[in-house]
């Protein structure tokens, strides 16, 4: 399945923690859009789609939420809880993410611009297009 979960490297002392992510250093690709969300109630299913070409870099940089990845022949169901890791997400993945807690806030580092087109809504379609 195309997603990782990576560890970050954490710069902490007894004033907190920091962690910067560069491309090469925690990071494979060059970020053209950083987005994130948070406000969700705990039962909303968000997602429900994959993208043709985006990686994503995901953290949940509070909070806690579940991630359900999806290529087309088997499903996976990961639990985000820790600024530290992120959820690097290939093309071709469906997601749907969901379990939110009041606290939930996800950022998201994307390799492309916001464009509807790279989008597929519609799983039968994701499934074709995957080759399933
Ligand atoms: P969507 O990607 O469907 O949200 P999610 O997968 O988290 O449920 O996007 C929700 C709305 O926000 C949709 O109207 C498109 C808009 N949007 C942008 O305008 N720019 C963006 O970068 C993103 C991610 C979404």
């Amino acid at each position: 399945m195309t997603f990782e979960l990576v560890d970050f490297p954490i710069h902490g002392n007894h004033d907190g923690n920091l962690i910067a992510l560069e491309k090469g250093h925690g990071l494979p690709f060059d970020v053209k859009r950083v987005y994130y969300i948070w406000g969700t109630r705990p039962n909303v299913v968000r997602g429900k789609h994959a993208h043709r070409k985006l990686e994503q870099m995901v953290v949940c940089v509070s909070g806690s939420c579940d991630f359900i990845l999806d290529d087309g022949a088997k499903r996976e169901m990961v639990h985000l809880d820790n600024p530290s890791k992120g959820l690097y997400i290939k093309h071709n993945i469906w997601r749907e993410f969901t379990n939110f807690s009041d606290d939930c806030v996800i950022m998201v580092l994307a390799s492309e611009y916001y464009d509807e087109a790279d989008y597929i809504r519609d799983y039968e379609v994701f499934k074709k297009e995957a080759g399933r």
